[in-house]
């Protein structure tokens, strides 16, 4: 079946003079599809990738209600081209020439549970998208968001490598909500713009694997040890600070729609060349001894261009480092086991 058009009426009704085409001037973009893109996160993600200029088609890809998100987002007079595709026969539609793919399908959390409990269901979402990429668009950067990060990225990078796609520079892990959140914390501490702040979160993506580095804040700024604990904590608990105010209705959604935004903009800014684009991801690395590991990453034409170092760790950013290592390990090894068992 044809996909679920933004413009529906528009091949019974020959009224209008373009059909699908970016407005006249507008500088040629990048395609982008959101694979969940009805979900708690799809959907302002899919709202605020409408608004970036550098997206010249945007698809929205999900199993559920994207004819009624696809025909509200394209009212928007921006100048992206929104396309919805619903359900598995229209994924390959969705996935053919897409530059980007950012993939927030997936259950979230509720109290209580941690984001390996969402493993089970979320790792065969994952290995099925990303089987499709493989097929369709195997050249795009692929942006994952789907929990649990520490083991949904070594699966794609499974699912690529048995697909003879894989490009390590080209699958990013999305961690962005953690500097997010390390530099609105920070700046609250230290009354400061939460804009001027940037904190290195490196290791990964779930408790004591979120490791910011707080001796390497910019600016340049000391915290004392009481801090430090503060800030650490409520660093590595953001998500389940959410989980819990939202008493079941789900995980954060609006903040990390926001992050994944400002990522995957990096993202196309890198594709389109520009210089300088760093920002956090869990990717695969040579930074430590394990196969995957979050740090600053250089962002270009390729991806993934560059895999900036640690720098100097303090005694207590040492000790976390260990923590992070050893439950990263495991659930590295859970998603890799996942696809070649
Ligand atoms: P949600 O339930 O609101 O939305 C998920 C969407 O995925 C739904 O619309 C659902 O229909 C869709 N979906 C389910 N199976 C699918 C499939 N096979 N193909 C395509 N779409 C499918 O959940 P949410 O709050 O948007 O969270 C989504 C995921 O993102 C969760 O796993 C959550 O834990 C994770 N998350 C990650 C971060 C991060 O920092 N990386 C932050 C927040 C949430
Ligand atoms: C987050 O950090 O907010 C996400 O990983 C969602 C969650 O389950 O905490």
């Amino acid at each position: 079946p044809d996909p679920a058009s933004s413009h529906p009426q528009m091949e019974e009704v020959p009224l209008l003079r373009g059909s699908n085409c970016r407005a006249k001037g507008a500088a040629p973009g990048f395609k982008v599809a959101i694979l969940g893109a009805a979900g708690g996160i799809g959907q302002p993600l899919a709202l605020l990738m409408k608004m970036n200029p550098l997206v010249s088609v945007l698809h929205l890809y999900d199993v559920v209600n994207t004819p009624g998100v696809t025909a509200d987002i394209s009212h928007m007079n921006t100048g992206a081209v929104v396309r919805g595709f619903l359900g598995q026969p229209q994924l390959e539609n969705a996935l053919t020439g897409m530059d980007l793919v950012v993939i927030p399908a997936g259950v979230p959390r509720k109290p209580g549970m941690t984001r390996d409990d969402l493993f089970n269901i979320n790792a065969g979402i994952v290995r099925t998208l990303c089987e499709g990429i493989a097929k369709c668009c195997p050249k795009a950067i692929v942006n994952v968001i789907s929990n649990p990060v520490n083991s949904t990225v070594p699966i794609a990078a499974e699912v690529f490598k048995k697909a003879g796609t894989y490009d390590p520079k080209r699958l990013l892990g999305v961690t962005t909500l953690d500097v997010v959140r390390a530099n609105t914390f920070v700046g609250e501490v230290l009354g400061l713009d939460p804009r001027e702040v940037n904190v290195p979160v490196v290791g990964g993506h779930a408790g004591v694997t979120i490791l910011p580095l707080l001796s390497q804040v910019n600016p340049a700024c000391s915290f004392t040890s009481e801090e430090v604990n503060h800030l650490t904590s409520r660093i590595q608990n953001g998500g389940t600070e959410v989980v819990e105010a939202k008493a079941g209705a789900g995980s954060a959604t609006l903040s990390m729609a926001y992050a994944a935004a400002k990522f995957a903009d990096a993202c196309l800014r890198g594709l389109r060349g520009d210089a300088g684009i760093v920002e956090c991801s869990y990717v695969a690395s040579q930074v430590t001894e394990l196969p995957f590991f979050a740090s600053k990453v250089r962002l270009g034409r390729s991806g993934v261009e560059e895999i900036l170092p640690l720098g100097p760790l303090n005694e207590f950013e040492r000790a976390g480092l260990e923590k992070a290592k050893r439950e990263l390990a495991q659930s590295t090894q859970k998603g890799v086991t996942f696809i070649n068992k």
